[in-house]
């Protein structure tokens, strides 16, 4: 996609999301509606929110959940997912260890990269801060090579901002 055309569809995804949260708390219902649009917008393969079970066991307290640390699937678009990282492990499990967003240009070549669907060619994951704490990651797919780059990572951060 040319540059200028994706800094014109985040510039509106932006506006899109900004309305979308405003009035509503909830944070289940946020992510979907965020993951919706931003999937519909961009055309991405996948798009999906994964939250620490920590964050799950604020809500619902499972005793198993909080044993070790790991990502639980939340709200998405696109095929299903796997459905627990442990932190560390993955592009999402990194992402969330080194609470910073990766980019990955060609997933064959990041060891340890956790195939959920064997389409994914590119990746980016952009973890969610509550202070300094991540509580959450925004893990998107695309089935082409290279499609992620510093406009995504902007605009990306910019939006999980808004929770
Ligand atoms: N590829 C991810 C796992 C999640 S799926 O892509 C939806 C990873 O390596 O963390």
């Amino acid at each position: 996609m040319d540059n200028d055309v994706k800094i014109e569809k985040y510039e509106l995804l932006v506006r899109q999301v900004e309305s979308l949260l405003d009035g509503e708390t909830n944070m289940i219902a946020n992510m979907a509606n965020v993951a919706a649009v931003v999937h519909a917008a961009m055309g991405f393969w996948w798009t999906g929110f994964y939250l620490t079970n920590h964050e799950y066991g604020n809500h619902l307290r499972p005793e198993h959940d909080n044993l070790t640390e790991q990502l639980i699937l939340g709200p998405f678009q696109g095929p299903p997912a796997c459905t627990r990282i442990p932190k560390g492990r993955g592009v999402c499990g990194t992402a969330w260890q080194q609470k910073q967003t990766v980019i990955v240009p060609d997933v064959e070549q990041f060891a340890g990269h956790i195939a959920c669907s064997s389409e994914s060619k590119s990746e980016i994951v952009i973890p969610m801060f509550r202070r300094d704490d991540v509580y959450a990651v925004l893990d998107i797919d695309s089935r082409e090579l290279n499609t992620f780059d510093e406009i995504d990572k902007l605009y990306l951060e910019k939006i999980v901002a808004l929770f």
